[in-house]
């Protein structure tokens, strides 16, 4: 058969269809993977219950059931949803915003597809839009989301080594000065970022926020990770948000990945076009996690969940799988990217004889699945020896696989450095 361009292009093997199937793999094989390479989130018990409970006083409602599954929402989404997300987060930050100001999705991957086909591409009287990440390594999952071919440029950052075994990034902004042209349609960062788990710090956003409204263009910040939910940033950051940021969230790193649910706060106009392309390619998007969650909105206990049981779960998983970490890559040749947010490590294996995607396939023969670094470099057109040095670990798993994953990954590693 043969397929259109786009056809093609969404078809062809990507970073996000290898980690998918990745994932699809180990979880149909039932257990015989150690998985450190997808994103689930974990299952933490507390959000596990709550959830149940909220789905219980749900069915116990007279009609509330039947009114979710037999009818289709607006193409913006659960109205009284959307309502308690905007009266949340205008309480929280004292943002103006409202109804108006907020639109749900299938999932924040639905999100970006979105905003970066409404934002880039061919455009009438000028150049094909871009879309400009200021720092990668970034999202995977934003690599092959344009239409168009070639839809990103992107910045390296600089590199802050941090004692005996760490490192951060930084945004460089002469680089990023340099790439804004009048081809950029809009600048896009994860924060904290997937998969590095860098938090860029609020003089990074704010100036991310100048060189968008300089040029008069939306900086879209994915806050999937991000407070005030599901909160796994471990420092204290705030949100940004004006008319011309564009901020994506998401139910999934609360632990409802299954059920699909993006949300966008954006300016007016943003939001009725996310809309109407709902409209278009779904109709409307799914109720269910509007439905499920919606009480845990309009009463703030989202925000307690984040701060009590989210952010600690992570931060004392993280804990434990850096000493894991140090215990069994000392001396193998790693530093680790400063832990700041999401449930990812970011390795950097300086001057490793194999590519880390190599490294990949060794671990895959052993059982265990990572995600190679080079495919966190969209729009990267210089070829960077870092990109193939780095690697992404999960740590959301249970402790004991972790373990055997980590100890297998210091074992490949002491054989290529031995080669
Ligand atoms: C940074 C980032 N953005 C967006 C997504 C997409 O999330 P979802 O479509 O489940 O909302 C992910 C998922 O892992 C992510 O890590």
């Amino acid at each position: 058969m043969k397929f259109s361009d786009f056809g093609e292009k969404f078809t062809r093997e990507s970073g996000i269809l290898h980690l998918m199937d990745d994932l699809g793999e180990a979880i149909a094989s039932g257990g015989d993977w150690i998985m450190l390479g997808g994103g689930n989130p974990a299952r933490i018990p507390e959000m596990e219950r709550r959830f149940r409970q909220s789905m219980n006083e749900w069915l116990a409602d007279a009609d509330a059931f039947e009114s979710m599954v037999g009818h289709y929402d607006a193409p913006g989404g659960h109205r009284p949803f959307v309502e308690a997300v905007a009266t949340l987060l205008r309480g929280e930050y004292g943002w103006p915003i409202g109804p108006e100001n907020v639109c749900l999705t299938s999932g924040s991957q639905t999100s970006f597809f979105y905003l970066f086909n409404l934002l880039a591409g061919s455009r009438k009287g000028a150049r094909p839009g871009k879309i400009l990440l200021p720092l990668t390594p970034e999202y995977i999952g934003y690599a092959d989301a344009g239409i168009e071919p070639d839809m990103f440029v992107s910045a390296r950052p600089t590199i802050e080594l941090e004692g005996e075994d760490q490192f951060k990034y930084h945004v460089d902004f002469d680089a990023v000065r340099r790439r804004v042209d009048d081809d950029i349609a809009a600048i896009c960062v994860s924060r904290p970022t997937n998969p590095t788990s860098n938090v860029l710090s609020r003089p990074e956003l704010d100036g991310l926020v100048e060189v968008a409204r300089q040029r008069e263009i939306p900086l879209i910040v994915d806050n999937a990770y991000g407070t005030p939910f599901p909160n796994i940033a471990f420092g204290d950051i705030e949100p940004v948000w004006n008319e011309d940021v564009i901020l994506t969230m998401s139910l999934s790193k609360l632990g409802l990945p299954g059920l699909r649910t993006g949300i966008v706060v954006g300016s007016q106009a943003v939001i009725s076009a996310i809309a109407a392309m709902n409209a278009i390619v779904s109709l409307a998007p799914g109720s269910f996690g509007a439905c499920l969650t919606r009480k845990l909105f309009e009463s703030g206990e989202v925000l307690r969940l984040g701060r009590e049981v989210i952010r600690p779960y992570y931060e004392h998983k993280c804990a434990r799988a850096l000493a894991l970490i140090r215990q069994e890559l000392g001396g193998r040749g790693y530093r680790v990217h400063r832990p700041e947010g999401t449930f990812f490590f970011w390795l950097w294996f300086e001057a490793l004889p194999v590519t880390s995607t190599e490294l990949y396939h060794r671990l895959k023969k052993r059982g265990v699945l990572i995600v190679p670094g080079e495919y966190f470099f969209p729009g990267l057109a210089e070829d960077w020896r870092h990109k193939h040095e780095c690697i992404r670990l999960k740590y959301s798993q249970d402790d004991e696989s972790l373990e055997r994953g980590i100890v297998i990954l210091g074992e490949e590693l002491e054989r290529a450095r031995a080669e």
